[in-house]
């Protein structure tokens, strides 16, 4: 049996382009990601990447083109919306609130206001039951009174994942998780993903951390200009000419 016949189409978009004044960013692109996987998106800098995740995030609103979310069309749908269909994502730079704790910051990722209520209140104890059960799971539990301005840059981006997860999304985009973070931090996300998914999680990400991409992806899809030019398993991106092309210029 063919692998291909075990693809489930998880994030489908059809013809996706958005220019910003002469840019542009994305280029009619049409990709599927396929659920329950390690979908990697690549590409050389400014290839579109992050507006892509933006488009289908729901964060900027595409010029033309579809996107599906399990067959459902979820073209300019507000992020709240998306968000509560199952995607969650994170940020190229890391977004996460600098003057509050650790703890707080994944409080407020599942509720806006009303913070000091929401740490003492016995209605919300589950929540914050389940905030620290994450930070566990991320490995910074022992930081969870500390202002996340006075943590690590890469433990600043697995309070970030912790963040995502809070949502309890079933499909998840990381926008270069290992961006300047150190090899040690790098591996501890790199396992995380790999057991996130073991329980079902299909991921889309973007990086530019090769060995991270090839040892964690099962399907690569690679941008140039703003629009895939090629597609497939690790090792057939790695020998594909136009790979090389589009990123060393050869
Ligand atoms: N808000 C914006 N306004 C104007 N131009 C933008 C905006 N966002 C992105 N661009 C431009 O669109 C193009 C694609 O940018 P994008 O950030 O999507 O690339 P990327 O693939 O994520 O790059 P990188 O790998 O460096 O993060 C670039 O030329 C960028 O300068
Ligand atoms: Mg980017």
């Amino acid at each position: 049996m063919s692998v291909q016949q075990d693809v489930r189409p998880s994030l489908q978009t059809e013809g996706l382009s958005k220019a910003f004044g002469g840019v542009q960013a994305v280029n009619g692109a049409t990709v599927t990601f396929h659920e329950g996987k390690v979908n990697a998106l690549i590409g050389p800098n400014g290839s579109g990447k992050s507006t892509f995740f933006n488009i289908v995030t729901g964060m900027i609103a595409p010029d033309s083109g579809t996107v599906r979310f399990r067959g459902q069309d979820i073209t300019r749908r507000a992020p709240h919306r998306i968000c509560a269909a199952g995607i969650g994502r994170s940020f190229q730079l890391c977004r996460t609130f600098p003057r509050m704790t650790v703890l707080e910051n994944l409080l407020v990722a599942v509720r806006p206001s009303g913070l000091g209520q929401l740490v003492g209140s016995s209605r919300n104890r589950r929540q914050v039951e389940r905030a620290r059960e994450l930070l566990r799971r991320v490995g910074i539990d022992h930081l969870e009174g500390s202002l996340a301005q006075d943590i690590s840059y890469g433990q600043q981006k697995l309070l970030e994942l912790a963040g995502v997860l809070m949502g309890e999304p079933d499909t998840i985009l990381l926008d270069e998780p290992a961006g300047g973070v150190n090899p040690a931090l790098i591996g501890r996300i790199g396992t995380l993903v790999k057991e996130l998914n073991a329980e079902g999680r299909t991921f889309i990400i973007v990086e530019h951390n090769m060995d991270m991409v090839m040892s964690l992806s099962d399907h690569i899809v690679v941008f140039d200009r703003g629009a895939p030019i090629a597609e497939g398993t690790p090792s057939e991106v790695q020998q594909d000419p136009r790979v090389l092309e589009a990123y060393l210029g050869v």
